[in-house]
């Protein structure tokens, strides 16, 4: 599950002047950006995500503060904490993912490789876990 969604650096342009992290659709993450949203004043206590997509695919990047992305594909999980402006977690297509432990400054900016569409959203962990056994038995 590591494999399929890499942690990605982002390249520093920053001088004395300050920092400054650029990222272009198709270059550096593996998709054109369509859309763009961030998260932010949820606090620690609210779980977030909670939902694969039939259709988008997504990087996360923490502009500011922190937060934690639970990433399964319902058999192997891994998490990855975001905590610098430089770093993002790609997470394809048909992947699980819960956001969690917001810290109060926390600015979760969110690359998608769509416009928004409610129906390719899976909600329900139980449908998905289906979904995901039924692609491994076509396979
Ligand atoms: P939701 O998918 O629950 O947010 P998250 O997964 O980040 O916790 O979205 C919250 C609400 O915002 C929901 O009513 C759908 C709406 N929404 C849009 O209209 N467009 C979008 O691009 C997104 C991400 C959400």
């Amino acid at each position: 599950i590591k494999e399929k969604c890499p942690i990605i650096h982002f390249d520093d342009l920053g001088d004395e002047r300050g920092k400054l992290v650029v990222i272009e659709g198709g270059k550096g993450i593996p998709f054109d950006i369509q859309r763009v949203f961030y998260i932010y004043e949820s606090d620690s206590m609210v779980v977030r995500g909670q939902h694969a997509n039939k259709e988008s695919e997504f990087v996360l990047i923490n502009v500011s503060g922190k937060s934690k992305v639970r990433i399964t594909d319902g058999k192997e999980e891994f998490v990855v904490e975001l905590n610098k402006p430089m770093m993002g977690v790609y997470i394809p297509t048909m992947i699980w993912k819960d956001m969690y432990d917001f810290s109060s400054d926390s600015v979760l900016l969110v690359l998608a490789s769509t416009h928004y569409n409610s129906k390719e959203y899976i909600r329900d962990y139980d449908d998905y876990l289906k979904i995901m056994g039924e692609e491994e038995n076509n396979e």
